[in-house]
């Protein structure tokens, strides 16, 4: 029987258009071959809905997403909304959308991949083998904690202010996401915070220990940001999964992708308690190269493959587009920021079409 699904989709910004194109029409052919329909239903996001709407995440929007069975995002912002208030940001968008559809996990898998091996720019010996996965807290700590704002203090300067806070169920649940996380993996949890210096991650520390106890078949470990940072150049290979709060997700996750080679090649997955996940590159909107067919659509494909391994329920499906994925590199195919000598360059819908056929062919 054909299962259908629902699908919002996102463009967004920038390359967001292009590279969307090519996941749907990789799902289409997906969908032809085992029997799953899609209905996709577009909708504004980031500067695109500023423009149109006059805001970045308008209520349809939001109302269209919660009505899917997942969310497929593409990438938002760009120069020109980067002077709005910071209410009409694309950015402040995205941050709806997370608090919007309670996606406190987000999944960023750093795995190099054997073809890519030379576009890292670390050592082959460090990144050979590189296989992480990031698990970050997206509705809390730095991002969302109140207080915030500029405020003038008494003499009259001006003071900005965030909030790291985070409370014990908030630290428990994306915790026990991180063991089972850990479970289906390597069982090595590696827990980052900034515990010598502050409060809010003595508590996340103290609660990671307590959930170990539940996890006995998980070796969790626990490192400083700063040393993580260090040590994801270093010795990457350490780590299996590492789970960690919004802020420094962030930060490591970016530094996770770039030892793959390029972060055109990353998908990731937002999950929540229930209800739809959003799904979508680890990449921005690159400006610099929107609607010139130079983007990498990659990360955007494979995100479309998470989306069915992770929300839907259709392993063989993803599992197809990433043996799809990895024939169009084997063949030697690259777009401008994997090539590498003797490679062919390829733009983003070239690359589609070679997809399509790595496709027809498994
Ligand atoms: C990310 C991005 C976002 C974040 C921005 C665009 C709000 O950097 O998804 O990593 O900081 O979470
Ligand atoms: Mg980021």
């Amino acid at each position: 029987m054909t299962q259908h699904y629902r699908i919002t989709l996102l463009s967004g910004d920038g390359i967001g258009p292009e590279i969307m194109a090519v996941a749907v029409e990789v799902l289409k052919v997906i969908g032809a071959q085992l029997d799953l329909s899609f209905e996709f239903q577009e909708a504004l996001m980031g500067g695109a809905a500023i423009d149109a709407k006059g805001e970045p995440l308008p209520a349809e929007t939001l109302d269209l997403c919660k009505n899917s069975d997942a969310v497929l995002l593409a990438a938002i912002g760009g120069y020109k909304w980067d002077t709005l208030p910071r209410h009409l940001r694309p950015e402040t968008g995205l941050l709806g959308l997370r608090a919007g559809l309670g996606l406190f996990a987000n999944l960023r898998p750093a795995k190099i991949l054997p073809q890519l091996v030379d576009a890292s720019s670390l050592k082959r010996e460090i990144v050979e083998g590189v296989d992480i996965l990031v698990v970050r807290e997206l509705t809390g700590g730095v991002y969302f904690g109140q207080p915030k704002g500029i405020f003038a203090t008494e003499t009259g300067e001006k003071r900005g202010v965030n909030t790291m806070a985070y409370t014990e169920s908030e630290i428990d649940r994306i915790g026990r996401v991180g063991f089972e996380t850990a479970q289906k993996r390597g069982n090595k949890l590696c827990s980052v915070d900034k515990a010598n210096v502050l409060e809010v991650s003595q508590l996340w520390r103290d609660r990671m220990t307590a959930l170990a106890t539940e996890y006995p078949d998980v070796e969790l470990s626990h490192m400083y940001v700063d040393n993580a940072a260090m040590q994801l150049l270093r010795y990457p290979k350490q780590f299996d999964t590492i789970v960690t709060s919004n802020l420094f997700g962030d930060i490591l996750s970016d530094a996770a992708a770039m030892l793959t080679g390029s972060i055109g090649m990353l998908p990731s997955a937002s999950l929540g308690a229930s209800g739809p996940g959003v799904f979508e590159p680890v990449h921005g909107s690159a400006p610099d190269i929107a609607g010139q067919d130079k983007a990498n659509p990659l990360a955007q494909v494979l995100s479309a493959a998470m989306m069915l391994r992770y929300s839907l329920n259709q392993p063989a499906a993803a599992d197809r587009i990433e043996q799809a994925v990895n024939t169009v590199l084997d063949q030697g195919n690259r777009t401008g920021d994997i090539m590498s000598n003797e490679m062919t360059l390829l733009g983003c819908k070239a690359m589609g079409e070679a997809l399509i056929q790595a496709l027809h062919s498994v």
